[in-house]
């Protein structure tokens, strides 16, 4: 593990995972918003997915927060820092129809991704730290895997 020290370098990781932990969180709420709002016939079907979603979310940032605790990092603990440093904007289409919230996600997911993949080049050729690698890509693959569901239910 390279992270015994802080300094310059740590904080790298340190601010590359907190914007991670930011997306997570700022999703959070954002599913939430789609939970409560989604109208039409899809109403039962997408109320109970994005329930899964932002579930989902939860348990990531939760890990990825305690996975910083355990090497030695300081993850972000306010709205204020999560809403300056996310990659994923705030809020929806209050009403907006479903193909509209649907898309949104999938966007926002390959944000989330993109950014996840640049984490996990930083943990493992700069700090060769595998096992935060092996879990920001685990986080890539089931966001990809629910891009692959939300892309199948628009029709795509
Ligand atoms: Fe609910």
């Amino acid at each position: 593990m390279a992270v015994k020290e802080p300094g310059k370098k740590t904080a790298k990781l340190q601010d590359t995972l907190n914007e991670q932990l930011a997306n997570w969180w700022v999703m959070y709420v954002k599913l939430h918003h789609f939970h409560w709002y989604v109208k039409g016939p899809h109403f039962p079907v997408l109320h109970v997915k994005f329930e899964e979603l932002y579930e989902m979310a939860a348990k990531k940032l939760d890990e990825l927060a305690e996975r910083m605790l355990a090497i030695g990092l300081e993850p972000s603990s306010t709205m204020k820092e999560y809403l300056s440093v996310s990659h994923i904007k705030e809020g929806g289409k209050a009403g907006a129809d479903d193909t509209d919230i649907l898309e949104t996600i999938v966007d926002d997911f390959a944000k989330m991704v993109d950014g996840l993949k640049k984490a996990t080049q930083i943990a493992e050729e700069e700090f060769e730290d595998t096992a935060t690698a092996d879990m920001l890509n685990e986080h890539i693959e089931d966001l990809q895997k629910q891009m692959w569901m939300l892309n199948a239910t628009i029709g795509k």
